[in-house]
């Protein structure tokens, strides 16, 4: 058993890997069934997208395309957009493709809300998100538009699975939430 190195006093956990592979499958499935015979190119957000994407993917029938940004978010407070910098872009021309930008969560929106607007003016033939989680109620952005979401959650701070503790908890298969959030 791997150790989560998680404080058990501090983290309970919230979704396990059978719930976590469970919602991928159903986004998984829908999105082959409304890209069927299109020409799909996913764009993974990095870091924190990685495990997500790698099990996405093979749950998948049909084949993509993949590509990977990422996207640095330096916010000044919790309402002002701050400054969004692309430390790794993408190298494709996505004219007349359809596009899936995938996360693994959405907090308050601005990292997307910048990607999505960023991409869709390089004039795919489609774009829409998808994200494995989604905080719906810690949305500062207006008008993005979340296509897939797989499990909403409230305001609590995830760990695992992708979703990092200061860098650190990304290997876990499970979900853990911290109890009491400062
Ligand atoms: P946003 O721009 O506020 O929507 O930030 C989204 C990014 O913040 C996600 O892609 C994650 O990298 C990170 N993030 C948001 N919520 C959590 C969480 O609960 N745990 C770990 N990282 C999170
Ligand atoms: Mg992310």
């Amino acid at each position: 058993m791997k150790r989560t190195g998680l404080d058990e006093r501090q983290f309970t956990k919230a979704f396990s890997k059978a719930e976590i592979q469970a919602s991928v499958q159903k986004l998984a499935d829908l999105v082959s069934a409304d890209y069927a015979g299109k020409n799909l190119v996913l764009v993974g957000v990095l870091k924190g997208v990685l495990p997500f994407m790698a099990d996405f993917v093979r749950a998948l029938s049909i084949d993509p395309e993949i590509e990977f940004v990422r996207l640095v978010h330096q916010a000044r407070d919790r309402t002002s957009m701050g400054t969004v910098t692309i430390v790794k872009d993408i190298q494709l021309d996505l004219r007349g493709k359809h596009v899936l930008i995938v996360e693994e969560i959405i907090d308050s929106g601005r990292t997307l809300k910048f990607l999505y607007e960023r991409l869709k003016s390089a004039e795919p033939a489609s774009i829409e998100i998808a994200t494995l989680f989604d905080k719906p109620r810690r949305r500062v952005v207006e008008d993005l538009p979340v296509r897939y979401v797989g499990i909403e959650v409230g305001d609590p701070f995830l760990v695992g699975y992708g979703l990092d503790l200061e860098e650190k908890c990304r290997n876990l298969s499970d979900i853990y939430a911290l109890k009491y959030p400062n």
